[in-house]
């Protein structure tokens, strides 16, 4: 069979594919940039990537990330590498499981998508420590994020093993891999001027360092204005349309769109309207952005110590395009999908010369991507709050909602508007498993936990004895949340009106006397530290006074954030002693211990002979480890637990810790609104929901972690709690939605067709059920008129076609996706001469 390269067999080519596909490959091998974009094989390329952190999912998630990734339209995956995680004892490299970052790469590749790698390696992102290793932190003579040769040097270390480990693996662009991009420091910009004099070195010597690992592909620094060349500077923000990179030959790229926010226990939780965040992405491109990065497209969550603080959340959902559980969030994520294929017809214009923006009016304005060649995409802006406004262009008038962004990638028809969703909501639910009295809230269930008192005060050999008081994290080196502080004071009479005075740098600390908890406190989340004046009783004797102090998350942000200290600082005393007299005890002999007895004896595999399973299950009492067995909940549909009942601590299921759970951590009362009006500059304190509960009441629990019967779920509760009351849930859709206005544009898919077809399909109504193997069961609502309220609660408004409601169901009843055209032509005019509009509430089953 003789086949040269233009006549293969279909074997041949299949072969070659495969070749391709397994060693990595299909992509541009040489990407380079130039003033207006990334250039891959000698093209530029505008491209729209999304934030999805390997460690904060499970592998078993990563292929349906990617593919809802895929399918929402984006072209570039970025994920940070998160050093502390692959080192977490220097010399020794861990990239097995959830920290195989090979394996997440290949996958995107195997997608087709590329990779931006930031290897930082300072992420920030929310991460313990900024991603740093505490041992990095005990090397004599380091100094952080500065001209410091210590530093720099295992730096350099770090960032070229991960360098070597993708080269290895032939995963850069010039070898044929996804990786496009790779970042090197993060942010430093923002916070250079307090690190003076060293600080310019090194941002050059970080740079040339980059460079002289020869990866082949370009490196960016974001939020660094100084970046030297050829590295390209980038902008990190909520909006970056007005930024400018530091030379005429580099393009403008954002890396850093916050598609919602991180939540912190204690706070409300705040979210990012759609509208909003497509209007700020529909403005980078219209004034020349090429490259575009939303962080998060999947947050994820904070599995075992990982989450950063102090005090960021176990969820670190973010309010992203696809949810916490992998499941996507409508319709956020189909609005922005209908928006990147907008963007993506614009691509030729806009690759092909400078945008050229004329104001309309104040607030009004117009930029246009034009080639002499007859290519011409357009942009119109209407960035008033308040007023809608008509513009002229083009010999058209075109109507613009306040603050939105219209794109007419032929410059004659609107395609997209960012502020006038087309996409289908969602409506989901935690629904209680087993719904049915069962299994879990079961007393069969109830009665298999057993628990370990965790001991109070000092109880492991590996306890030692220091004058005065110690720094925490350089006392645990963070190998624990927990440290002790004890100490013995003699007293002579009955001190029973004495007052315990405490200072702490936090994260939270438990006072106990004698073994009884007699009081607490926390550090507030605007950074106060723990003073307290505990009021406490004190015997004739011995006295032992027990303080066991805790981080919730180490600092991940700020200039010198690596050597905050926490834990208890003097003075400690004890006041108003009978005699009149101040105690200070600071610098008295104190004992210590790093860590929980049931940490050093490994309770959280579950697996100790020391399980105590009696009838009387210790409840609301502090510092108890409790275990029980449990059958999966059945079906596919995420799991998480509710931990109502329970006070605070860690949660481990089959010996994987899920993160901290803290779900009487409440919210403030106030602050928070039904809706949220996106017509403004977005600030995360503009839109927070959960007011009055608990910042996190719910905690993912990876259905990869999970066997069907037998999983075991070990607790240690440091406050005080109730396992018993602990369920499951699972998410599920309740509802799907959506509201079209004849006045809509038509849908983005239908672009390509003739404009007779366009015409004559006009604006349509599209449901699609959000899980696989679902049909549209029932409409629950369908009006076509002028319905108003939300999805959830629509209602018929004065005009309204009696037939709607049929239409509808035939159209859908049965099937995963339907289309219905939003005219009178499908529905008859229920009232001519008035703007109508179809309203549909449907379920899936
Ligand atoms: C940026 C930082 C990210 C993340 C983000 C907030 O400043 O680069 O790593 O921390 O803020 O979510």
């Amino acid at each position: 069979m003789g086949s040269t390269g233009a006549g293969m067999s279909a074997v041949e080519v299949g072969l070659l594919l495969l070749f391709a596909l397994t060693a990595g490959c299909c992509f541009g091998a040489n990407v380079t940039y130039d003033q207006r974009a990334l250039v891959i094989d000698g093209r530029r390329r505008v491209l729209i990537s999304g934030s999805i952190h390997y460690a904060r999912s499970t592998p078993d998630m990563w292929p349906d990330l990617i593919q809802k990734s895929k399918d929402g339209g984006l072209d570039v995956i970025e994920t940070y590498i998160f050093w502390n995680l692959h080192e977490a004892v220097r010399g020794q490299y861990d990239f097995e499981g959830r920290k195989d970052v090979v394996k997440f790469v290949k996958l995107v590749a195997e997608a087709g998508l590329f990779v931006h790698l930031r290897i930082g390696p300072y992420a920030c992102a929310e991460w313990n420590y900024g991603g740093f290793p505490l041992w990095l932190h005990f090397i004599p003579g380091i100094e952080f994020r500065t001209d410091n040769e210590p530093f720099k040097a295992e730096m350099k270390r770090f960032t070229a093993k991960i360098v070597d480990l993708m080269k290895g693996k032939k995963l850069y662009a010039s070898q044929g891999g996804p990786i496009i991009l790779s970042q090197i420091e993060n942010e430093y910009g923002n916070v250079q001027s307090d690190y003076g004099s060293g600080a310019e070195p090194y941002v050059k010597w970080a740079a040339a360092m980059a460079v002289s690992l020869d990866t082949g592909v370009p490196w960016v620094m974001c939020q660094q204005d100084d970046a030297p060349d050829p590295i390209i500077n980038t902008c990190n923000g909520f909006y970056c349309d007005q930024f400018t990179p530091n030379s005429n030959k580099k393009p403008k790229m954002w890396t850093e769109n916050w598609s919602g926010s991180f939540s912190s226990f204690g706070n409300a939780v705040p979210y990012r309207p759609a509208e909003d965040l497509a209007l700020s992405v529909a403005r980078f491109y219209q004034l020349g952005g090429t490259f575009h990065n939303y962080y998060m497209y999947h947050g994820g969550t904070n599995f075992g110590r990982s989450a950063g603080g102090p005090f960021i959340t176990t969820s670190y959902d973010y309010d992203a395009p696809i949810d916490e559980y992998g499941l996507l969030r409508q319709p956020k994520w189909g609005h922005l999908k209908d928006l990147h294929e907008v963007i993506k017809l614009c691509e030729e214009a806009m690759v092909a010369t400078d945008p050229q923006t004329t104001s309309l009016d104040s607030n009004l304005e117009a930029t246009v991507y034009k080639t002499e060649s007859g290519l011409c995409a357009a942009f119109l802006v209407n960035l008033d709050m308040q007023s809608d406004a008509t513009v002229k262009f083009n010999g058209n008038s075109f109507n613009l909602p306040a603050w939105s962004v219209s794109i007419l990638p032929n410059c004659k028809n609107v395609a997209l508007n960012t502020a006038t969703i087309n996409s289908v909501a969602t409506i989901s639910k935690f629904v209680r498993q087993p719904s049915q009295e069962g299994t879990i809230a079961s007393d069969a269930f109830i009665s298999g936990w057993s628990w370990i008192n965790e001991p109070v005060g000092i109880s492991s050999d590996n306890a030692f004895t220091k004058l005065g008081l110690l720094e925490q994290i350089n006392t645990t080196a963070d190998r624990s949340d927990y440290l002790w502080y004890s100490v013995s004071v003699e007293i002579n009479g009955n001190e029973s009106k004495t007052v315990l005075h405490i200072d702490s740098l936090g994260h939270m600390l438990h006072v106990f006397i004698n073994g009884e908890l007699a009081g607490r406190g926390i550090r507030s989340n605007s950074g106060h530290e723990v003073s307290r004046d505990v009021p406490i009783s004190l015997i004739p004797g011995e006295n032992k006074i027990d303080l066991l102090s805790l981080t919730v998350g180490l600092q991940n942000y700020g200039a010198y954030f690596d050597t905050v200290g926490t834990g208890v600082t003097s003075p400690v005393q004890l006041k108003g002693l009978q005699n009149g007299s101040t105690f200070d005890l600071s610098s008295q002999q104190w004992t210590y211990q790093i860590g929980l007895k049931g940490e050093e004896l490994g309770l959280s595999s579950g697996s100790s002979s020391l399980w105590v399973s009696q009838s009387d299950l210790p409840k609301n009492q502090p510092l108890i480890w409790y275990k029980t067995t449990f059958d999966a909940p059945t079906g596919s549909n995420p799991v998480a637990l509710n931990f109502t009942g329970l006070g605070k601590g860690e949660a481990w299921i089959n010996g994987q810790s899920i993160g901290r759970y803290w779900p009487t951590k409440m919210a403030p009362t106030s602050g928070c609104s039904d809706s949220c009006n996106y017509r403004r500059i977005y600030q995360p304190s503009n839109c927070v929901k959960n007011c009055g509960a608990p910042t996190q009441q719910l905690y993912h629990v990876p259905r990869g972690w999970l066997q069907q019967s037998g999983n075991v779920i070990v607790l240690f509760e440091e406050v005080g709690g109730d396992p018993t009351q602990l369920f499951f849930v699972t998410k599920e859709a309740q509802s799907m939605c959506s509201s079209i206005s004849e006045t809509h544009p038509i849908p983005v898919s239908m672009w390509n067709s003739d404009e007779e077809t366009r015409k004559k399909a006009g604006p349509t109504l599209s449901l699609h059920c959000p899980f696989p193997n679902q049909i549209i069961s029932e409409i629950k609502f369908a009006s076509f008129g002028t319905p108003r309220g939300k999805c959830g609660s629509f209602s018929h408004g004065p005009c309204s076609s009696r037939r709607a409601l049929s239409i509808v169901r035939k159209a859908c009843v049965g099937l995963r996706n339907c289309s219905i055209g939003v005219s009178v032509n499908t529905f008859g005019d229920p009232c001519s001469g008035i703007a109508k509009s179809l309203a549909v509430e449907a379920s899936c089953r």
